[in-house]
Formats: C-alpha cells, structure tokens, sequence
C-alpha cells in the first residue's frame, strides 16, 4: 500500500468508496442495501450515537487554552508549586458557559455565567470552578436542582416559567444579593472578554506545616467590564445567538488575547472566628477594605480549541481537583460540590473521564488503584500491584523495587477541629442577610440610570408571574432590599399588567 493517507473503515481497512453505499442494483439504476457493506452500517450506526449528555446545567459554553503566570512568590500562604515562582508559567484551559438554556440556546440570554479553568500545573491538574458573580443564590446544597429546575422548563409546558422562578426565590430568600446582581447590568455581560468571575466560596490555602489562610479567589478582566443593555442582549440573542463563542474565537484569531489579573483576598482562621459574616456563607462577600485584594498572577487565552467536542465538550472541572497548597473550606454548597461533579463526569464521559486528553494532567500520574472500567484506553498499569499492602506488603516490595513513593507533597494535615452536633442545616433567613444586598443597590445608584435598569429588567420577568399574591411576595422581598426599590417594582409592574388586561 502507498504511503500517502487513504480513507480507512474505523478499524484501519482501507476502503475505496466513502462516498455511495453498496447495493444490489435493478435495471433502475437503484436497487437492495446490504448486510455486507459495512461502512454504510457503520457510518449510520456511529452517527446515531455521536451525542454526549449535555451537562444538565452550564451547557452552553465557549473554550479556549492560554496560560497563567505566577506574579507574586506565594510560599508565605500556599505551599502549590506553580504560585511559588514569580515568572512561572501553567497551561490553562478556560470554559465559561451560561447555566440554564441548554447547549443551542443564546450565549447573550439573562443568566450567571459559569468560569471554569483548569490549570495544568506540574503537582498536576488544579481546576477553578467559578462563576461571575462573587454571591450564589443559596447556602444549602439541598436546594441546588430545585434552584436550578425553577430557572429552567416548566414540566408541563416545556417553556421557561416566571412563576416558577419566582415561586423558588420568595420560598428561600437568600439568593436576593445574588438576584439583584443577575438582575442589574451585570446579568448581561458583553462577552467573556469583558467580565470578572470570582471563587464564591471561602477556599483555604495551605503550607505542609499545618497553617493555612482562608481566601476567596478573583479574576479581572484587563479588557474592562462591559455589558449589554437588555433590548441588546435580547437583539443578539436572535441574530446571533452564539455571540459569545463567535466574539471569543475571532479575538484570539485575530491575535487579540484577552487578560485577566487574578487576586486573592486572604484571612486568618482567628480573623474568620471574629468575622461579622459566616465566611462559609457564598451569599455574602468580604469587604475589600477590611482585606485587601493582592494579586497573585496573569491569565491570558491565546489559543482557540481544535476541536470543540474533545477540547471543551470532552473537558470535566471538580472542585474537588485540588492540588496540594490549596483546600476546600467547610463551605457545606463547596463540600457538596466536591461530590457532585465528578459523579457527573463519570455519567457524561465515563468512568475513565480523567483519561481523555482534555482531561489527563500533563504532570505525572500513577494512580494503579484505579483502574479497568469502561473504555479504558491505555496500559492499564500492565501487571502492577491493584491493591494495597497487606500484612506481606506485597505492594511495599513492588514500590521499593521500582523506586515508587508517597508523596511527601500530598501528606494531608489537620487544619481544623470541628466538634458539634449531627443534624438538619437550616439556612433561614434573618434581616442580616439584607445589609449587604442593601449596599448594592446603593453602589448600583452610583452608575447613571442602573437601578432604573434593575427595575425595568425585574418588571420585565415579574409581568410574566400571573398570580397576584406571588407578585406582591416578591415586591415586599425586594422591599427588605430597599423600600423604594419594592415600591416602584409594585407600581411598575402592575401598571404594565394592567395595561394588557384592559
Ligand atoms: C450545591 C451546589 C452545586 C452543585 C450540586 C453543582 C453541580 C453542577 C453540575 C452537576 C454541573 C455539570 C458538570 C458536568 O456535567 O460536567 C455543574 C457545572 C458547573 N458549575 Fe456547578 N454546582 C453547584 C454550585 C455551583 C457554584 C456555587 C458555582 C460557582 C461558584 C458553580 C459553577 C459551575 C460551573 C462553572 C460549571 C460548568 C463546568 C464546566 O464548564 O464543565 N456551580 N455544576
């Protein structure tokens, strides 16, 4: 056979024809399919199964890879190897994604938007899964499908629903910091170039000694915030409604590589033990006086995926893949999270999820004690111990011979002590959760005609609820925001309601 490339069945046979099916042709011309041609089986049996599960929130995204570099020596807080180096260099792969509307929808609709970036570092893969928003809608991790079903189809109708929306947020009021940012310009940003995204979460940084501090996490654009105007958004949402992937792909293309500066704000463990705010509460931020953001390094995204489905399609971020420097607080939503998305992941793609080159770390990975499994696609660690040591320690022998050990990075350390008692988490709210709201809308005040915008875009969804009562409810929750805030919702929206009744 030539050396040149030919067209191949997927088993490598060459094939002559991958153009027309083979048949038992009449005097017509056309004629009978046949068991025997095995690519027309084979092309329409791979095509009917080339869908993956979309993930059931954050479907729609835009990827791309770039890079971060350390600008700051962090070993004072966090003994991970690739903030210890000012200069030093990671490989990013970055998906930032809406969370509602499935895969097809439009990129520019009113929604969070997810951030999440996979640092490949040489302790191997940190993953950063973020949103851009720096609150969440609430801090019991109980509620999250439901939180997440009230935002998406109605089980009936099929359609988006505002009752039900609403219905969810008057029933567990303390997503209304996080409501008033979705709802204010924010809700709509420009593109990914243009926006921020944030930790959410308390996360810890820690040393091999023991110490750790408590931080959240903050990335800036250096393009500028920018937003669009609802009637643009909705405007895109038509004409274009993968705006974002397109705006994204065409800017790196065109060399023009987005940057974002990435900060810490840090706290000891006695500083969050007198804190006014629970810190593992993600409906509430830290103040920026009180604990200053400093910079810990650059990102910036500088190459457009060669394939979307196995780059970004095929790519699963955890909270839970953390490396050694870095920890999850007792943030009960983050503890959930650290189960939840590699469940999901193992649903999507597999068992052997971690495998697939999106996925796989760059730095070392022996990990013999998973192994097989579906669609295992390499050595499978041949014939190397699958099970711990025994009283023999067979597998100490085998470790010693190939001169394999434990890694003295990964020792884990008692950071915290909890004594307490078992039972069910209440996240009720008290006037407390209103105070930081409160001084949002008195920081949206501060940009010309927003909080004008605020109300008219809550008008909008709330002339969509048809029940009088679930309306006032939700004029008197934004009422504990600010008195004037209800008020006007009240006036505006009834007028509009009235309006189209008469
Ligand atoms: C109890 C709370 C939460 C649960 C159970 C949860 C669960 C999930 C699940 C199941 C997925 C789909 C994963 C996949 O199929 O690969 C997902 C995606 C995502 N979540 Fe959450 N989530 C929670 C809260 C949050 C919060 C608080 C944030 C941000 C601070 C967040 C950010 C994201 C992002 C960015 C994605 C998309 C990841 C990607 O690009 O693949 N989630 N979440």
């Amino acid at each position: 056979m030539a050396d040149d490339k030919y067209y191949t069945l997927a088993e490598g046979c060459p094939f002559a024809n991958n153009a027309s099916a083979v048949l038992m042709r009449g005097k017509q011309g056309s004629g009978l399919g046949l068991l025997q041609d095995t690519q027309l089986i084979e092309t329409l049996a791979h095509f009917s199964r080339e869908r993956i599960p979309e993930r059931v929130v954050h479907a729609k995204a835009v990827g791309s890879y770039g890079e971060f570099e350390a600008t700051r020596d962090c070993s004072d807080f966090t003994s991970a190897s690739f903030l210890n180096k000012v200069g030093k260099k990671t490989p990013v792969l970055q998906r930032v994604s809406t969370v509602g509307p499935e895969s097809g929808s439009a990129d520019t609709s009113r929604d969070v938007h997810g951030w999440a970036m996979k640092f490949y570092t040489d302790e191997g893969n940190q993953d950063f899964v973020f949103n851009n928003t720096p609150v969440f809608f609430i801090r019991d991790p109980l509620k999250f499908p439901s939180l997440n079903r009230s935002h998406k189809r109605h089980p009936q109708t099929h359609l988006p629903d505002a009752n039900m929306f609403w219905d969810f947020h008057v029933g567990n009021p303390e997503g209304i910091h996080q409501l008033l940012i979705l709802f204010s310009d924010r809700g709509t940003p420009k593109s990914v170039r243009y926006m921020h995204s944030y930790s959410g979460h308390t996360y810890k940084f820690t040393k091999p000694d023991g110490s750790f501090k408590y931080a959240k996490i903050h990335v800036k654009t250096q393009q500028g915030v920018e937003n669009l105007s609802s009637q643009e958004a909705t405007r895109i949402a038509g004409e274009d409604p993968d705006f974002m992937i397109r705006d994204m792909f065409e800017a790196i293309e065109r060399g023009e590589y987005p940057t974002w500066n990435i900060y810490v704000q840090l706290m000891s463990p006695e500083e969050a033990e007198n804190y006014k705010w629970n810190i593992f509460d993600m409906t509430k931020v830290w103040s920026h006086t009180e604990f200053p953001l400093q910079q810990i390094g650059r990102l910036t995204m500088n190459r457009n995926p060669q394939n979307y489905f196995a780059d970004i399609e095929q790519a699963a971020f955890s909270p839970s893949t953390m490396v050694p420097g870095i920890a999850a607080s007792a943030d009960p939503v983050l503890q959930a999270r650290l189960f939840a998305y590699p469940d999901a992941a193992r649903y999507r793609l597999g068992v052997n999820y971690q495998q697939l080159p999106t996925n796989a770390a760059k730095a070392q990975v022996y990990c013999p004690f998973q192994r097989d499994g579906a669609m295992r696609f390499d050595d499978n660690y041949g014939g190397d111990p699958n099970y711990v040591g025994s009283w023999i320690k067979p597998t100490k022998f085998y470790q010693d011979a190939k001169g394999i050990r434990a890694s003295a990075l990964a020792l884990h350390t008692d950071h915290e002590k909890w004594v307490g008692e078992v039972s069910a988490y209440t996240s009720e709210i008290t006037d407390d959760d209103f105070v930081q709201p409160a001084a949002l809308w008195e920081v949206l005040g501060r940009v010309s005609g927003q909080q004008d915008r605020v109300i008219e875009n809550l008008v909008g969804s709330l002339t969509g609820v048809k029940y009088p009562e679930l309306r006032r409810a939700v004029y008197s929750l934004f009422g504990r925001v600010n008195n004037n805030l209800g008020f006007m919702l009240q006036e505006r929206t009834e007028a509009v309601i009235k309006t189209v009744q008469n």
